[in-house]
Order: structure tokens, then C-alpha cells, then sequence
């Protein structure tokens, strides 16, 4: 792999040392607004094994704190653990329908929430807390980094599968202990995600939660505080001038 800095001039006046040219940023760009959540769509193509393995490479280099790469990779292609799993995804569903009220209430049940079945491949990706000790450099002030971390993973696989043309959902519908039976996973190992991957027939433009109604991106301009939380307004004449109007002009036309 070449991850020699190039160097794009483009006139704007900012330094381009270590800059990815144009088009190589904007395959990046372009990889996480076109990233989807995927249940619906999936053709049941084989994913082959070297795209497979250059998608777990990318989880691989997550960043991770202290170095400690908590993570884990269970390969499933075995049509009775799919099934397993999906019984357990299942039940877990029914018992979360109980929690939504009105409108949602009456939605949720026509939301598929995964694609254990229908997809090529499934991955769960699972956090070993003990792994590199009891003392891992940086972990001592936030036990839950090693999630981050794996989080951090998933988000680079999701990425990178992307950039393949595959499609990937991720489930976290299930309880822990009934996904560590079906796959046999010791009692500390942790599962945080149920990877439905494989080819599909196309990506929607936007959420699939958006489409149907269910929730709406929230204003970026809404979620930006300046120096402090009650930070909501700025000197237009100090270091933040003009930067809501920029965080505007960033979204897509
Ligand atoms: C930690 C995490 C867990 C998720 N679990 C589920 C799930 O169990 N079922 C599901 O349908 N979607 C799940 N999703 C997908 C989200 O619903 C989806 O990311 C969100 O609606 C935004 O859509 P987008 O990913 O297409 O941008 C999960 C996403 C994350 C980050």
C-alpha cells in the first residue's frame, strides 16, 4: 500500500504538504456520505475472499487506545448459525416493540432490522476488555475506550466496503449471552455488532430511518457550541466569525 503524501495545488492558498490530490479526497468524501446502513437490497453474491480480507485489513488499522486492537473477526457463512442468530435478533426485536408508543409504535414493527438471512457474509466483531492487561495506556480514565476503539473499526470496514460497492448493516439488536451461545464465545468476550455484508442491488440516497420517516438529520449549525456549552452565538468580528455560514456552505447542495 502507497501512503506517500501527494501534493494538490488548488489555489487555495493553504498549505498541500501530506494533502491528498482532489480526486483521491474526494473518493474519501465520497465513501462516507454514500456510506449506507444496509438491510434491504442484498443479492446474496459471494463476497471473495480477497475483498474480504482487504476490508478486515482496514478494521485492522483503526486507530485503538493505547494500541490495545480489542477487537475480534467471527467469519459466518453456516446457513444454521444464520438461523440461530436470526431467532435471537428476532426475539429481541419483540421484546424492544414494547417501548415505542403512537406512530412509532404502529411503524416499528414494518422496519427490518437486519439481514442476517439475505446477506453473504456475516461478521460479528467482539471487544475482549482484558486484552493487553488490566492497565492499558489511557484506558484508566474511560474503561469504555476499548469500545470506541472497536467502533472505530467498524466505521473503517463500513468505509471501506463502501468503496468495494458492498452494502453493510450493522445489528445490535440481540442479547450478549444468546449471541456468545450461538457462537461459542467465552463469557468476557464481548459481541458489539452483528455485520450483515455482501453485494446489493443499490444504496439509497439517504437513511433508510429518513425515508421513512422515522428521524431527520439534525442541523450540524445546531449541534456546534463556541468555547463553551452555552457558546450558541459568536462575535461575528472574533476567531468564529463567519464559521456557522461556513459549516452551511459545507453540506451538499
Ligand atoms: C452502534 C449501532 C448499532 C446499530 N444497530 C442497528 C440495528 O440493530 N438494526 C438496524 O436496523 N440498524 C442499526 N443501526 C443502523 C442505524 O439505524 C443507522 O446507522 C442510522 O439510521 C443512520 O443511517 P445510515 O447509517 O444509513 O447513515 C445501528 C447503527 C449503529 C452505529
Amino acid at each position: 500500500m502507497n501512503d506517500s503524501p501527494s501534493r494538490a495545488v488548488e489555489g487555495t492558498g493553504r498549505p498541500t504538504a501530506h494533502r491528498f490530490s482532489a480526486p483521491e479526497r474526494d473518493a474519501v468524501y465520497r465513501a462516507i456520505f454514500h456510506r449506507r446502513d444496509m438491510r434491504e437490497g442484498f443479492t446474496g453474491e459471494a463476497v471473495d475472499h480477497s475483498t474480504l480480507a482487504r476490508l478486515l485489513l482496514a478494521a485492522h488499522h483503526a486507530p485503538s487506545v493505547g494500541f490495545m486492537q480489542p477487537w475480534d473477526f467471527v467469519l459466518i457463512s453456516d446457513h444454521d448459525t444464520r438461523e440461530a442468530l436470526w431467532r435471537v435478533v428476532d426475539k429481541e426485536r419483540r421484546s424492544a416493540a414494547v417501548v415505542f408508543e403512537g406512530q412509532q409504535a404502529e411503524q416499528f414493527p414494518s422496519i427490518k432490522i437486519e439481514a442476517l438471512r439475505e446477506a453473504s457474509v456475516v461478521i460479528c466483531v467482539t471487544v475482549d476488555p482484558a486484552r493487553r492487561g488490566p492497565h492499558v495506556l489511557g484506558r484508566n480514565s474511560d474503561e469504555a475506550t476499548d469500545l470506541y476503539s472497536a467502533a472505530a473499526a467498524i466505521q473503517n470496514l463500513w468505509l471501506a466496503a463502501r468503496a468495494e460497492g458492498l452494502g453493510m448493516g450493522w445489528v445490535s439488536f440481540y442479547k450478549k449471552p444468546d449471541v456468545r451461545l450461538v457462537l461459542g464465545l467465552p463469557p468476557h468476550i464481548n459481541p458489539i455488532g452483528l455485520l450483515c455484508l455482501g453485494p446489493v442491488a443499490a444504496f439509497p440516497e439517504q437513511p433508510r430511518l429518513q425515508q421513512v420517516g422515522w428521524g431527520e438529520r439534525i442541523p450540524l449549525t445546531d449541534l456546534v457550541h463556541f468555547e463553551h456549552w452555552d457558546g450558541r452565538t459568536h462575535d461575528p468580528n472574533g476567531p468564529w466569525g463567519g464559521f456557522p455560514e461556513a459549516l452551511e456552505a459545507a453540506e451538499p447542495a
